[in-house]
């Protein structure tokens, strides 16, 4: 480990894990105690209505294939939720969204299954500027179920050099939504797992 990564991975320190979750004292002293999943910003690009599909990709489209999945789960950070509603919207690699097509372009909802799976194959989306700085390369999600509250969030991907500067991805509550992108074969395509925790309404 250089001095680098040593810094890097001394910055949050595992206190514990459990089957409720991971306790984790951030940088800052203050400790992240349970497994919800926090919220982020809709951001102006939400669309109502988006196909219930879980291929995001079409021929011809650009950017490397991502497979993401995971499941949602209840408050007490076990019990899966079947029929959880997960919507997923982003950019293309241009960092454009599709506002107005009635293709919907990288947006999509699914439902989870008996075990409260879900997957996406979507594109790797790239960035676009927001002000004077680039957001980092993000997806957003909007997570409904019954008797659980909404989620709306972001996930973001280690690595990205934009993270650290962005108001929203840069806070302590994003920590655990700063994402591994894992090689999902020798072709280039990448995989991705985000594990959904929603709150008791
Ligand atoms: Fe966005």
């Amino acid at each position: 480990m250089n001095r680098k990564e040593f810094l890097l991975k001394s910055s949050i320190s595992v206190f514990g894990v459990s089957t409720i979750g991971t306790i984790i004292q951030q940088a800052d002293g203050t400790f992240n105690g349970d497994c919800e999943t926090t919220n982020d910003i809709l951001g102006p690009f939400y669309r109502a209505d988006a196909p219930m599909r879980s291929d995001l990709t079409t021929e011809g489209l650009k950017g490397a294939r991502i497979f993401l999945q995971g499941k949602v789960l209840q408050s007490d950070c076990q019990t899966p939720i079947s029929n959880a509603l997960v919507e997923i919207w982003h950019c293309n690699t241009e960092g454009e969204y599709d506002n107005d097509s009635p293709d919907f372009n990288q947006r999509a909802r699914i439902l989870t299954d008996s075990e409260g799976n879900y997957q996406f194959k979507t594109i790797l989306p790239g960035k676009y500027m927001n002000g004077t700085l680039y957001r980092p390369a993000h997806i957003h999600y909007r997570v409904s179920a019954k008797n659980s509250k909404e989620l709306i969030s972001q996930i973001y991907f280690k690595g990205d050099p934009h993270i650290e500067k962005d108001p929203w991805a840069s806070k302590p509550k994003a920590q655990l939504r700063i994402l591994d992108l894992i090689p999902a074969d020798t072709n280039g395509n990448l995989s991705l797992n985000f594990d959904i925790y929603l709150k008791d309404i």
